[in-house]
Order: C-alpha cells, then structure tokens, then sequence
C-alpha cells in the first residue's frame, strides 16, 4: 500500500500512558495535518473517538479486533501492549494486510523480518528496510533506545568494543500503576514519622527504625512492584530467563545489535545489571565502555554531542553533573544528558560515562512517532 496525504492511519492503545504521551507529541508537531487519524478501542467501540489538537473531526471509535477494518489502513501504529500485538498482527498478515504495522511492544522485536526503530541513530537501516519490502517497525527497549540516543555516535563509527549498561530504571517502565504504587509507598512511609520529621531534634536511628518496619510490615501496597519499592530498590526487571539473567539485561546486546544492523564480528558486546529505582519516568545508565581506540576525552565528547540534535554533554564537574544529570533534570524533554565521561584506571580505552532519558519520550513514544512520520513521508 502507497500512502498518500491525508490517507488513514489507526490508532490503538492511543489512551494508555505511552500512548498519551504520543498524542501529545502528534499535537505538539503538528502531525494530525499528514494524515486522517482512525482511533481504535479494544472495549469501547462505537463510542466518540477522542480529538486532538489538529484533529478535531468528531468521528466513533472503532473496534480494534475488527480485521476488516484494520485490513484497510495503509498504517497502524499501536501502543496497546504486547498481548493485542499477538492476538492481531499475526491473523492481519495472514489476510495478505501488507500496511505498515509501527508498534511500541516487544513482541516482535526479535523476528527476523522486523525493524527496530531509531532513526536518529539507524535510518539507513530503516530506509533499506521499507525498499526490501519489511513492514513491521518496532520500537526498541526504553534503555536501549536512550542509551543509543546519547552515545550512539561511539556505536555508529565502530569505536565500541564492548560495553556495560548499569542502569537505573524508573518507575514508569513498569507503568502507570507502578508510578502510583511508589508515590503511595512514599507517603506511607513518610506518613509513619511524620511526627518526627516535623521535629529536628528527634533521634534519627528512631526514625530509621520506624521507617524499615512500616517497609517490612507488608502493610505498603506492593501489587505491581511485588516489594516495597519506595525508599528501597529492585535489582531485576522483567522476565528470569533461567540463565541468572534477566530478560531486560538480554535486550541490551541483542537490540543494540539489531538496531545498528550489526552480525557477526561485528557485533559489538553489550552486558549489565537493571536496577529498578524509585524515579518516575527518566531511566539513568552507569556505562564501563571498552573503546576500540586511544581516543582524547575531548574527542570522546565531542563525537558524542556531535551525533545528533539531542545527545547533549555535560562536562565533568561536580557542579554540572548534580544540576543537569538527574532524572529531574531529564524528565519531560527529549535532550540526553550524557556525562561522567572520563577515562577508567583500567587503561586507556576504557571509558565511563553516565546517561539519562525520559523513558517516555526516546524510550517510547518518540521513535514511534518519528517511524510514523516515515511511513506517511514527512521526514
Ligand atoms: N522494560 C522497561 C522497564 C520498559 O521495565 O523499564 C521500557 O521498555
């Protein structure tokens, strides 16, 4: 299918946390004027469909299980989740729907005949992707794609050998749910000594104490996160694979490699530890890189805010790293802060570096709404 100005795109999962915050970038861009929106609901269908800034037309909303009428867009782009991906991209493929399917979930990240989308950083691969005829574009794993975002110029010229990513991952990875879990957990918590703490002169190891044993109590609501997340952290995210590695530290090598389109001896080796921290929306990386060359820390830097408009350095000084380097300083913009650049006692290729993104934003919804403007051939 030809795309052409004005023609449909369908809209699923448009009213989930992620796919809010794609609506708001659609409006904030202007980008309703491309295309004419389809908005899609998997329980209210028949229902007004919602209007956007620049897409004000009143239409209903329209079943998103419904495979005729998916089977006529030329473009979908979904951010329901991975069990729609699975309950709807695989009967559409098999009615010969040869659309472009543009989604956020995991599910098909992996298959052979699926694009990881980051087109800050792979483009070419993108573009040589849509001329081979491939119509599955994925967006990556929010780590990844942010991590990517900041120091993708490293990876794209071939300087990485290896590398670790540390990471420190917000609440909001989990979702909406999980960010309300942790605030109640804070105010829970604090709520247990809220006596003292209006009181500078009452013993802290007193405070401490009531503190640990409200966490331990299994009075705090721990539904999402399973434990008290809230003044504590989470070393494991997602899935055990069995191999004493969890399924969110397998992603780092395996879509770094397939977003830059890299096999073999070319791979470069990614490998570390997810932390789940109680942040809101910014994921922050701790990266040990092994460079392929003896390269200035001036250099190093330079190439990495070079690469793009959004990778951003912060220069190594106490007073600059506390100010922009923090998921506060991060969240709700598209910049990546990357800092901590310098080099390791371990040699002179081996490198830090430190790096934050909106989870939401890079990690999510922006590389969808950029693949969207793609496929409708705006940018
Ligand atoms: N798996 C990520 C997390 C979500 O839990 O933080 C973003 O891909």
């Amino acid at each position: 299918m030809t795309f052409h100005p004005g023609d449909p795109v369908g809209f699923v999962g448009w009213r989930g946390m992620v796919g809010s915050v794609l609506m708001q970038r659609l409006e904030q861009e202007g980008d309703f004027a491309d295309f004419t929106p389809v908005f899609f609901s998997t329980s209210a269908a028949g229902s007004p469909a919602p209007t956007f800034r620049g897409a004000e037309e009143p239409s209903t909303l329209q079943d998103a299980h419904d495979l005729d009428e998916l089977a006529l867009l030329p473009v979908i782009v979904t951010t329901q989740g991975g069990d729609y991906t699975k309950a709807v991209h695989g009967k559409l493929r098999e009615r010969g729907w040869d659309g472009l399917w543009i989604d956020a979930a995991s599910t098909l990240r992996q298959e052979p005949d699926s694009v990881i989308v980051l087109d800050p950083v792979n483009r070419d691969v993108i573009d040589r992707a849509l001329e081979a005829g491939i119509r599955d574009f994925i967006g990556g794993n929010c780590t990844v794609s942010c991590l990517l975002m900041g120091l993708g110029g490293l990876f794209r010229r071939g300087l990485v050998q290896w590398s670790t990513a540390m990471t420190y991952q917000a609440a909001s990875g989990g979702g909406a749910r999980h960010m309300r879990e942790v605030l109640a957990g804070f105010r829970d918590v604090a709520g247990t000594v809220a006596q003292e703490l209006s009181d500078p002169a009452s013993a802290i190891l007193e405070v401490d104490r009531k503190v640990l044993a409200m966490q331990r109590s299994g009075e705090l609501d721990t539904t999402q996160f399973e434990v008290p997340l809230a003044g504590s952290l989470i070393p494991w995210i997602d899935a055990d694979l069995g191999n004493r590695q969890s399924r969110e530290e397998w992603k780092a090598d395996a879509e770094t490699n397939k977003i830059l389109g890299l096999d073999g001896d070319d791979r470069v080796v990614m490998d570390g530890l997810c932390v789940r921290i109680a942040t809101m929306r910014s994921h922050a990386q701790a990266l040990t890189m092994k460079l392929t060359e003896d390269l200035s820390v001036e250099e190093i830097e330079r190439i990495i805010d070079e690469d793009n408009e959004w990778a951003h350095v912060v220069p190594n000084t106490k007073e600059d790293t506390i100010r922009d380097l923090t998921p506060v300083a991060a969240s709700g913009s598209l910049r990546i802060p990357v800092g901590r650049v310098r080099k390791l006692a371990m040699g002179p290729e081996y490198i830090s570096a430190f790096t934050v993104g909106d989870q939401l934003l890079w990690g999510a919804a922006e590389p969808v709404r950029r693949m969207l403007k793609i496929a409708v051939g705006t940018r």
